[in-house]
């Protein structure tokens, strides 16, 4: 099925807008699994039948590969990605306000580098409404039956030092409804974000969550939501060291390494130079390597002992090992889906399931972290 995407799908698609195609898709499979006949074929031919499970966050995972942000920002899709066996769903990112985000076009795509650049901005329909959306969805279907995280952003309006009043109004908005949260501090396309890495700022953050968090479990009767943050690949190694400190002193649960990259590759054709000439963050194949080194040396400044979420360039099942053995717990992808298709999730689980019986291993959790057990570090 990959290869038919491959040969037939992708080149048609490639010659349409991107951000087009995306919404498009969106809504095919939207309507295709608003039904349970139609749904049927999509699980049939997509969901993996080989379980890998691994419990984390209090929540057991039928295998490690989940959607990562961005991808359905607006829960639009959410019986969807079940249905086509994704082992989690992260929605959003979702800010305190709603916004339109940054002037159209704003999503470009290269195939030969299998990349995209993105300047998306925070598209999305603010925390109020994520709410009221999410509400719906579990009144008409209940639960998703796969954990539902969901990503925070900064509103553009938010000046930078209020931001923590705008990530702790969405925690407090969508904290029923979501399993975990990333505090997404990384994107490279709202103006100064990043900035929020820095350690006071973080801190502020994750601490004005936490308040929230400790209220709500209490008022609830029930556990406190896990909470991760979401780092750019642009980080120094002091920088990264302070951060990691940071978020385990705040009690985060764990990290996401990465987010796009404002770095660009080498090109190798004009049609890709033009491309990588757009403003915003990348994604892809070229990420991988970078994303990879960052899960690495996290795991080691962690002695393993700290959840690390491991996405950037996740293509194939050889992509997913090499972030699961650099330390990751679990992995999502984006760019991956729009080059691969819908048949990624099964091709990964499959590949992974073929490569713990090669390394005898019985659990996919033996495979965390194993290239550093290998090198003796
Ligand atoms: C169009 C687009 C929108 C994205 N929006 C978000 C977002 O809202 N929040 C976030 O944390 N990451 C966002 N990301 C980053 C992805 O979640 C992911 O970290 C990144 O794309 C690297 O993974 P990939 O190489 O599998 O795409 C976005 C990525 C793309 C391509």
């Amino acid at each position: 099925m990959g290869l038919v995407y491959r040969l037939f799908a992708r080149p048609i698609l490639a010659l349409q807008d991107s951000e087009k195609v995306h919404l498009r898709t969106l809504k095919i499979l939207r309507i295709m699994c608003s039904n349970p006949i139609t749904r049927l074929p999509l699980k049939f031919l997509y969901k993996p039948k080989k379980k890998l499970e691994i419990d984390l966050f209090g929540h057991e995972y039928s295998h490690p590969f989940g959607l990562a942000a961005g991808m359905d920002k607006k829960a639009e899709a959410l019986v969807g990605w079940e249905t086509i066996g994704l082992g989690f769903i992260e929605v959003g990112g979702i800010t305190q306000h709603e916004q339109d985000g940054n002037p159209k076009p704003r999503m470009f795509r290269s195939s030969s580098s299998r990349s995209l650049i993105n300047r998306m901005g925070f598209n999305n329909p603010g925390s109020e409404k994520m709410a009221f959306t999410l509400q719906s969805h579990y009144e008409k279907h209940g639960k998703p039956k796969v954990p539902l995280w969901i990503n925070l952003g900064k509103s553009k309006s938010t000046a930078l030092d209020q931001s923590h009043t705008d990530y702790a109004t969405s925690f407090e908005r969508l904290w029923e409804y979501g399993d975990v949260f990333v505090i997404n501090v990384s994107s490279p396309n709202t103006p100064n974000l990043r900035e929020l890495q820095n350690d006071e700022s973080l801190a502020k953050i994750i601490d004005s969550c936490q308040v929230i968090n400790r209220m709500l479990a209490e008022k609830h009767n029930s556990s406190l939501k896990p909470i991760l943050v979401k780092i750019a690949p642009e980080l120094t190694d002091v920088q990264l060291e302070t951060i990691v400190n940071t978020a385990m002193s705040c009690n985060c649960d764990g990290i996401v390494a990465t987010n796009t990259t404002t770095s660009r590759p080498k090109s190798n054709s004009q049609s890709e130079q033009l491309v990588f000439e757009q403003k915003g963050g990348l994604s892809g194949k070229p990420l991988a390597n970078k994303s990879t080194d960052f899960i690495k040396k996290i795991y080691s400044l962690t002695d393993g002992k700290w959840p690390i979420i491991g996405v950037g360039g996740i293509m194939n099942s050889d992509d997913a090992w090499e972030k699961i053995t650099a330390g990751a717990s679990l992995i999502q992808a984006y760019s991956g889906f729009v080059f691969e298709g819908a048949g990624l999730t099964k091709s990964v689980v499959n590949g992974l399931s073929k490569k713990l019986k090669q390394n005898g291993l019985s659990n996919i959790s033996e495979a965390i972290g194993l290239s550093h057990k290998r090198n003796g570090d």
